[in-house]
C-alpha cells in the first residue's frame, strides 16, 4: 500500500493489542497526533481490517506476534526504543477468563509483567495499562473513586487488579512512569458483535441490525457508565504523551449512569422496524448498577469523555451500515 503521509518525529509508542477494538482506536489517534506507533497482534481475536487506515500511514509499522512468546515484547523494546507502551493486549472476556485460568494468568497478568520488564530493560519511559472497572467488583459506594477498595468478583478483575499492582510496583522502584486505566463499560465502531461475551451495547447493535429481537434480562433498570471508544482511545493517547504524569491509577468513565431502556430507546429510534424486544428474568449475580468518578481523569490527565451517548450509539450503529439517518434520533 502507498502510505500517504509524512514520517514525522513523534513520540514512539509501542500499542499491544494494536489489531483490537480499542487498540485499533487507540493507534489511529496516536498517529493522528504525529506519534510513530509499532503495533503488536496476535490476531487471537483482533483483525487487521481494524488497522487498515493505520497501515496507509507511514509512521506506523505493524508486528504479528504473541507478546507472552519469548522476548518478543523485550525484543520490539530493543529494536523499536519506544517512549511508552500502551498495554492493551489480553484476555476480555470475563467468562472464558473463568473457564481458563491458566490463560487468563498468562494474558492478563504474566503479560504485563513481561512488559514491565521490557520496559526496564530497555529504559522505556512510560507504561499505560488498560485496567477495569471489574476491580471494583459489586462495590456498593457509588460512584466509584479510585480509593475504593478494590474488590473483584472473578479472575478477570483480580488478573487487571494484580496487573496494576505489578506496574505500580515498577514504577515505585524503577521510576517507570505507570498509568494504569479502569474503563468503564465501552461501545463502538469495531467491538466484535458476533463474541457471545461482547457488552450489552455491541449485542444490541449487532441483532438491531440484523433484524432480529433483542432480550433485555430484568426489568431493563439496571444503569451502567457507557463510555465510547473513541473517548477511551483519547484517554489512551493522553496517557502516553502527556509529559510529566507520576505514577496512578485513573477510572475513564463518563460519571453519568444511562439505563438500559434508554440504550434500548435510542436503539429503536435508529431502527423503527425492528422486531418487538423481550423481557427476560434478571441473571442471577449481574450488577444492578456501575458508576464511575471521573475527577481523577480531569485533575491529571485533562481527560473528560464528551461523546454523549445518543450520538455514539447512532455512529456505532451507522458502522454497521444499517441504522436510519441521523434524524431518526430527534425523536428518540
Ligand atoms: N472492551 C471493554 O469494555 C474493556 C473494558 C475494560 C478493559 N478492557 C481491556 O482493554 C484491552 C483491550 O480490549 P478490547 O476490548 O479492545 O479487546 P480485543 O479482544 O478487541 O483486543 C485485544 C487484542 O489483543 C490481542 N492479543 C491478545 N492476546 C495477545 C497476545 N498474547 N499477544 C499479542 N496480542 C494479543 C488480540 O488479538 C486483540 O487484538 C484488554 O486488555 C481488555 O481487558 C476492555
Amino acid at each position: 500500500m502507498i502510505a500517504r503521509t509524512k514520517p514525522t518525529n513523534g513520540p514512539r509508542i509501542l500499542v499491544t493489542g494494536a489489531a483490537g477494538f480499542i487498540g485499533s482506536h487507540t493507534t489511529d489517534q496516536l498517529l493522528g497526533l504525529g506519534c510513530r506507533v509499532m503495533g503488536v497482534d496476535d490476531l487471537s481475536t483482533g483483525h487487521l481490517m481494524n488497522l487498515r487506515s493505520a497501515t496507509a500511514n507511514s509512521n506506523f509499522r505493524f508486528v504479528r506476534a504473541d507478546i507472552t512468546g519469548p522476548n518478543v515484547i523485550e525484543e520490539l523494546c530493543a529494536g523499536f526504543r519506544p517512549d511508552a507502551i500502551v498495554h492493551l493486549a489480553g484476555l476480555v472476556s470475563v467468562v472464558r477468563a473463568q473457564e481458563e485460568p491458566n490463560l487468563n494468568y498468562r494474558l492478563n497478568l504474566h503479560a504485563t509483567h513481561l512488559v514491565a520488564e521490557a520496559a526496564r530493560l530497555h529504559g522505556v519511559r512510560r507504561a499505560v495499562f488498560a485496567s477495569s472497572a471489574a476491580i471494583y467488583g459489586d462495590h456498593p459506594d457509588l460512584p466509584l473513586t479510585e480509593s475504593a477498595l478494590p474488590q473483584p468478583i472473578s479472575l478477570y478483575g483480580m488478573a487487571k487488579r494484580a496487573s496494576e499492582e505489578v506496574l505500580m510496583g515498577y514504577g515505585a522502584s524503577f521510576g517507570l512512569e505507570t498509568v494504569c486505566l479502569r474503563y468503564f463499560n465501552v461501545y463502538g465502531p469495531r467491538q466484535d458483535p458476533k463474541s457471545p461475551y461482547s457488552g450489552v451495547i455491541s449485542i444490541f447493535a449487532e441483532r438491531f441490525a440484523a433484524g432480529n429481537p433483542v432480550t433485555i434480562f430484568g426489568d431493563g433498570s439496571q444503569t451502567r457508565d457507557f463510555v465510547a471508544v473513541e473517548d477511551i482511545a483519547r484517554a489512551n493517547a493522553l496517557a502516553a504523551t502527556r509529559p510529566g504524569l507520576s505514577p496512578m491509577v485513573c477510572n475513564v468513565c463518563t460519571g453519568r449512569p444511562r439505563r438500559l431502556l434508554t440504550v434500548l430507546d435510542v436503539f429503536r429510534s435508529l431502527h423503527p422496524d425492528a422486531p418487538a424486544p423481550q423481557f427476560a428474568p434478571a441473571r442471577p449475580g449481574e450488577i444492578q448498577h456501575s458508576l464511575g468518578n471521573p475527577e481523577r481523569a480531569a485533575d491529571r490527565l485533562g481527560f473528560v469523555a464528551n461523546t454523549e451517548l445518543e450520538s455514539g450509539l447512532r455512529a456505532f450503529a451507522q458502522s454497521l451500515g444499517t441504522a436510519n439517518s441521523p434524524q431518526a434520533l430527534a425523536t428518540a
